[in-house]
């Protein structure tokens, strides 16, 4: 008698605890949401402009209307640089290359615009060669040193 009892309030625990467990199960899937996608907005590259291969975008015109008068569009575009870098190069053609002089608003707009879409990135240049494996340099005092 006392057996049968024992095994009836186990088999209660096994059923209750099974109970939970689907319960528990159920109340997981009722509560998750069905994971929405991450929506990954690319941010739009600019067009390129055919003619000059500026991006086309902001203040691109400007640039174009004053940065190609002498020389290709392209010795724009393939040069990187900060704000303080373009300044540079734009003081240098002023002092050197009858570059003319803009008005300030001008000028920020257009560095504005080669800063935010000609900007230095990291990986442009490839690492120094190690000195060991450069070829031995003709030009070395001490000749019998490779460098
Ligand atoms: C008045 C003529 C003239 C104008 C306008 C002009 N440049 Fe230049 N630029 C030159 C000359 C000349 C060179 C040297 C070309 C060469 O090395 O073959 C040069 C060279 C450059 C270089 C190469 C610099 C380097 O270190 O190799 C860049 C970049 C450049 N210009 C950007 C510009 C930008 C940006 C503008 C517009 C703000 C501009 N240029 C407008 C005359 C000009």
């Amino acid at each position: 008698m006392q057996s049968m009892r024992a095994v009836t309030v186990v088999t209660a625990g096994i059923v209750t605890a099974l109970l939970l467990l689907t319960s528990c199960a159920e109340k997981e899937d009722g509560q998750e949401p069905p994971a929405a996608a991450p929506v990954v907005v690319a941010a739009a590259e600019p067009e390129i402009d055919p003619v000059t291969g500026l991006k086309m975008t902001g203040d691109w015109e400007l640039v174009r209307g004053n940065c190609t008068a002498c020389h290709s569009a392209k010795l724009v575009t393939q040069q990187r640089g900060t704000d303080q870098q373009w300044l540079t190069m734009i003081r240098w053609m002023q002092e050197k290359q009858n570059l003319w002089q803009f008005d300030p608003n001008t000028e920020s707009r257009i560095i504005a615009y080669l800063s935010e879409n000609y900007a230095p990135d990291a990986a442009r240049r490839r690492a120094a060669i190690p000195r060991d494996l450069l070829p031995p340099n003709p030009y070395a005092a001490d000749t019998a040193s490779p460098n």
